[in-house]
């Protein structure tokens, strides 16, 4: 069995529902349940015995270690973190507390399991530390694309708490002997996608008629990965990636901001056209920046590709549409999470302007 934390968020439930695709091996599923975790998201596994689902914290030190001692899981993938922003701009104590010292917990807990499983299991298991390309800070408009040896230079709390937990996760393979292997990802989109983030956010606005909030001149740069590709670079770094390397993942696919937006009024001007025969582009506004936002992110994803055979199988145009038309088709999925604390939020952050 392999122990996955964080798995009702969005990727760790794309995960999950990946990886019982492509693989017969159990899954343990830890995840605290927080306003972005989701049990609907796996309601296609109710009654898939495969599938083992706790509400905890990473950062429960005994449940862990309770949770590792029945199951022996011979893997843990960790996707549990804080994962927006702007949240971590409004207030960083659970940034902190989850990615920084939730892994630290988590890992403490893991060295100890790894420490009592006999020689064959310990030379085979794997933690693998799901981190971001935004550790690696800003680029330059022409600078070359993030390589695994670009300096870390994290901006904001969300990034400067998944560098620390990156480093304690190297710290742990060098000097404790954890086997330990850390991925690191641009932008995903796809199913599931929490309407908090850009894309599922300009698609559910636009729908509900509300104005598409895009930040300052909106000519950020992201470079965007469809999240199914994302898991299967995961499963590929966890069954032959190399102990105590990181690895870049990332789908070639540099956009700005605007560019993005704009392609999805295209789409749903095709897809769901406007009562009024407008474009959605018409519901475009300009807000205020985001406090130290980086102007652009690019991943050199040649290592993943040469060392381990990984490219990306979907476009651009092939993910976005899938995406556009999965939350066409699940507007009870947007409903649901839609309501109280999400209202909150968006009231907070945006002022009326979205
Ligand atoms: P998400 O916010 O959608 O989901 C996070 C999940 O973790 C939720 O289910 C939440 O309930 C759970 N969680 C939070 N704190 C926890 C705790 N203390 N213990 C147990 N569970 C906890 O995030 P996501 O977008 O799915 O990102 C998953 C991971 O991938 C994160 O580590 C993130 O940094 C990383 N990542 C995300 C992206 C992206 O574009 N979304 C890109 C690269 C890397
Ligand atoms: O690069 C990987 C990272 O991508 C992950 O580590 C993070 O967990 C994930 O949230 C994401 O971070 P970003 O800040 O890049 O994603 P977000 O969707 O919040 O914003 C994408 C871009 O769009 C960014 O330049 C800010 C801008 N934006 C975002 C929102 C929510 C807007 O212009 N308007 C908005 O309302």
């Amino acid at each position: 069995m392999i122990l996955v934390t964080g798995g009702a968020g969005f990727i760790g439930s794309n995960f999950v529902l990946d990886w019982l695709a492509h693989r017969d091996e159990p899954v343990l599923n830890l995840d605290k349940l927080t306003y972005a975790g989701n049990r609907r998201n796996l309601a296609s596994l109710d009654g898939d015995a495969r599938h083992v689902f706790v509400r905890g914290d990473i950062g429960d030190a005994a449940l862990v270690a309770r949770l590792l001692a029945e199951h022996r899981p011979r893997a843990v993938i960790n996707f549990a973190a804080e994962s927006h922003v702007d949240r971590s701009i409004h207030g960083a104590e659970d940034f902190v507390q989850t990615n920084v010292v939730g892994t630290f917990r988590l890992l403490e807990a893991v060295r100890a399991h790894w420490l009592a499983r006999p020689e064959a299991e310990r030379a085979a298991f794997r933690f693998l530390h799901v981190s971001t390309d935004e550790v690696y800070g800003s680029l330059a408009p022409d600078a070359p694309a993030f390589t695994e040896r670009h300096p870390y230079e994290p901006n904001s709390p969300y990034s400067a708490s998944k560098a620390a937990s990156d480093h304690l996760v190297r710290a742990w393979h060098h000097t404790h002997g954890l086997p330990v292997l850390t991925t690191n990802c641009s932008n995903n989109y796809g199913p599931f996608h929490f309407p908090e983030k850009l894309i599922p956010l300009m698609i559910v606005n636009a729908l509900a008629g509300k104005p598409l909030p895009v930040y300052g001149d909106g000519l950020q740069v992201r470079d965007w990965l469809y999240v199914g590709d994302h898991c299967s670079a995961i499963r590929r770094v966890l069954e032959a990636g190399r102990v105590g390397e990181t690895y870049n993942v990332g789908g070639w696919n540099e956009q700005t901001n605007i560019a993005i937006v704009k392609t999805i009024c295209a789409l749903l001007d095709q897809l769901r056209p406007r009562a009024d025969g407008q474009s959605y582009a018409t519901q475009i506004t300009h807000v205020k920046d985001r406090p130290g936002h980086d102007r652009r992110y690019a991943i050199d994803a040649r290592k993943i590709e040469s060392d381990l055979g990984w490219r990306p199988a979907e476009t651009f145009d092939s993910g976005i549409r899938k995406t556009v038309r999965w939350f066409l088709d699940h507007p009870e999925w947007v409903a649901e999470v839609q309501s109280g604390a999400y209202r909150d939020w968006v009231q907070a952050q945006y002022q009326g302007a979205a």
